[in-house]
């Protein structure tokens, strides 16, 4: 039976492999001919580390065998387990037999062996998986996952799914993605579902009415916003996990943000050493010191109302001014997390206009029970809140942000029947990929990134 390179790379106890036969599958990384004998490195993405694999010219047909022995070709290998003399790695393989699957041109391959950059790469999305860098994003982005179902699952939060196609636009931006099958969308009451419907941006408003019920949910699932940014920091289509907790004030929904994200870094600094090692190393120097900082200190907190004030006597120039009232732009959050606090921090008590309709509003008047973790590199990676459920401040918000009374007649009744305080966020998962990684673009740490005009394989 074929068994991965892992299992051999990272056996527990790899002297005991020695001399066991052992059949092994991937694409070549490279091939040293030293006449008398062969060697290839291959890889088959369960580890960064690539599989040394001797071949003997005695092997029978190694002369036709020779010329198809190229940088990506396919093929399984059986052979012994032997000590490696060199110094990389503690096993080798001497092949037995080998059998090529699948051929690969040297010379058309775009995949040669040498630096390529992030941007020549995405276009190239669908071999850049088998790169280093993207195979080491892709495990540590698998291994974040897993992370999100441990740790809600241990805390009793049951795994739910709310819609990806909805009526309503739950963050009031206005971003999303109409869903059509007419060809001339005039008459909607022709289209599919006799309304208009959209991609969702958020699955938190059904997220509550699950929670109402089952007291501490989570979602996982894919997200779209139709926003026109460049930035390195945004997706049009993305992963968010989206918890929400029943009986549950803003204090509680901090702490669980917290803990959560810990429990993620530390959950990829046990179980994903050798690719934190490859991107301290070419990525982002200092990154698992970074990253232990993040488990063993507690984020900063500063009220919004205080961080307006840091800005302002921050000894540095800004590009957009900042005055209570006025939303954070992603250099007031870098500076707070970067530079002042040097650490995650999260800020609290956001001016209600600049948040969305549905947060809990403060006995101030002005200011909600919002709260945003902001972390050095990224800025925003959360954005959360106490849920308002007072039926007559809600109406009365819902008015105010001239949204339509019976669009959320189902949200109302919830405050109308058993309401309970409750709270909940969003981790947009790529973000936690990039915290994790120390890599710079998002567009490099989902397979296939969908951002203004591209939306390819
Ligand atoms: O702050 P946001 O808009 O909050 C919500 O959607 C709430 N309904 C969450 C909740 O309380 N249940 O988005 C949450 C997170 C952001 O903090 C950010 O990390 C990520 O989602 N995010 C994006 N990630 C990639 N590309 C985009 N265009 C993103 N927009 C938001
Ligand atoms: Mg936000």
């Amino acid at each position: 039976m074929r068994i991965k390179i892992k299992e051999i790379l990272h056996a527990k106890d790899p002297s005991s492999l020695i001399g066991k036969d052992a059949h092994v599958a991937g694409w070549i990384r490279t091939v040293r001919d030293q006449k008398s004998f062969a060697f290839i490195e291959l890889n088959d993405g369960s580890t960064l580390a690539n599989l040394q694999v001797i071949v003997d010219a005695s092997l029978p047909s190694y002369a036709s065998l020779l010329p198809e022995l190229s940088t990506g070709a396919s093929l399984t290998v059986s052979g012994t387990l032997v000590e490696s003399p060199g110094k990389n790695q503690a096993l080798e393989l001497k092949a037995a037999s080998l059998r090529i699957l699948g051929s690969c041109d040297p010379v058309r391959y775009p995949l040669q062996k040498k630096r390529h950059s992030f941007e020549f790469l995405r276009t190239i999305a669908h071999l850049r998986p088998r790169t280093n860098t993207q195979g080491a994003v892709l495990r540590v982005r698998n291994a974040l996952a897993f992370a999100t179902h441990l740790f809600f699952q241990s805390k009793s939060f049951l795994y739910v799914q709310t819609p990806i196609i909805t009526g309503s636009d739950c963050e009031g931006g206005g971003e999303m993605f109409r869903i059509t099958t007419l060809d001339d969308s005039k008459d909607l009451s022709k289209d599919f579902f006799g309304k208009p419907t959209y991609l969702t941006v958020s699955g938190q408003l059904e997220g509550e009415i699950l929670a109402s019920a089952l007291s501490d949910i989570y979602t996982f699932g894919p997200t779209f916003r139709a926003e026109n940014s460049h930035t390195s920091r945004h997706l049009a289509e993305f992963w968010m996990i989206e918890p929400e907790m029943s009986f549950a004030d803003l204090k509680a929904d901090m702490e669980c943000a917290e803990n959560y994200l810990k429990f993620c870094v530390r959950h990829v600094l046990e179980q994903c050493r050798e690719d934190l090692e490859f991107f301290d190393q070419f990525i982002e120097k200092g990154l698992i010191q970074r990253l232990q900082n993040v488990v063993s200190a507690p984020f900063a907190h500063i009220p919004y109302t205080q961080a307006i004030d840091i800005l302002k006597k921050a000894p540095k120039q800004f590009e957009f001014p900042v005055d209570w009232g006025t939303d954070l732009q992603s250099e007031h959050e870098r500076f707070l997390a970067e530079e002042y606090c040097k650490k995650p921090v999260i800020l609290t008590d956001y001016p209600a206009a600049i948040k969305s309709f549905y947060m809990r509003e403060n006995t101030d008047g002005k200011t909600v029970a919002a709260m945003d973790i902001l972390v050095p590199k990224i800025g925003e990676i959360i954005g959360g809140s106490q849920r308002e459920e007072r039926l007559d401040v809600l109406e009365k918000k819902i008015i105010d942000f001239k949204l339509k009374r019976e669009d959320y007649w189902w949200y109302l009744e919830l405050r109308e029947y058993g309401s309970v305080p409750h709270a909940g966020f969003g981790l947009g998962f790529e973000r936690l990929v990039l915290f994790a990684t120390g890599m710079e673009n998002i567009r490099d740490v989902i397979p296939f990134p969908r951002f203004p005009g591209h939306a390819a394989f």
